[in-house]
């Protein structure tokens, strides 16, 4: 949406006021004062009002948890597949966003929000925020994987060394595997390289966020205020 659209939908400014904090120099967008009323306003912007920060779209910031069951998307809208936001019975359920995805055959912890800057520290690589999944695999783990993980591994598409993860062995076709960073289909490359195939994937926590075990899938409810502020701002 635009600037100036953003600023007078907020409730306590109308368009006047928006043209009067635009001129002024007051309005911050992504760090830089913006004059410009039609510049545009994502999810993962940050606009900020002689310095306070403003939250998207002025609504009130919701933050919730799900239990995804495998075979629902990780996405808003798609055309197949039923979504994780099928499974929400909120109003303004369309100002939703996704903190980070899983693959649609993975279940587990899905933080969803409509706080764009809040779910940047979620996703960003460098906040490294550590996810933890339980694996299960088709063939008994290899403990060399143990160091293996740890050193990292490299990935040829993205020619990158993946960064060093904690992988406890904890029957011989079960891990916990604890990753600090989220590329694309993460575990299972890092199993197929040793040409062992994932057959169940669960996602247990995501920072100091753990899946509610009283949750059952499909299931979700609204994060604390400790566990939205353990993402907090540096
Ligand atoms: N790694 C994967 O391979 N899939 C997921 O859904 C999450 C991490």
């Amino acid at each position: 949406m635009r600037l100036d659209r953003f600023l007078s939908n907020l409730p306590r400014f109308n368009r006047q006021d928006a043209r009067r904090l635009l001129a002024g120099g007051s309005v911050r967008l992504d760090g830089q004062i913006s004059r410009d009323g039609r510049s545009e306003v994502s999810v993962f912007s940050r606009v900020e009002l002689d310095g306070g920060e403003v939250l998207q779209a002025g609504k009130a910031a919701c933050y919730f948890m799900l239990h995804k069951p495998p075979g629902v998307v990780s996405a808003t809208v798609h055309p197949e597949h039923r979504t994780v936001l099928d499974l929400l019975d909120e109003p303004d359920k369309h100002d939703l966003h996704l903190a980070g995805r899983l693959d649609l055959s993975t279940s587990g912890l899905l933080l969803i929000t409509n706080d764009g800057q809040w779910s940047r520290r979620v996703t960003l690589p460098k906040s490294k925020q550590p996810k933890v999944y339980l694996v299960d695999t088709a063939d008994p783990i290899d403990p060399i994987c143990v160091e293996a993980f740890a050193r990292g591994l490299y990935f040829q598409y993205e020619d990158l060394v993946t960064q060093p993860a904690v992988l406890d062995i904890l029957a011989p076709r079960q891990a916990r595997l604890t990753l600090y960073e989220g590329r694309y289909h993460q575990v299972k490359r890092m199993f197929g390289h040793f040409r062992n195939r994932v057959v169940g994937l669960h996602r247990l926590s995501m920072g100091a966020v753990r899946l509610d075990p009283l949750l059952a899938p499909g299931h979700y409810r609204a994060l604390t205020a400790t566990e939205v502020a353990s993402f907090a701002a540096d």
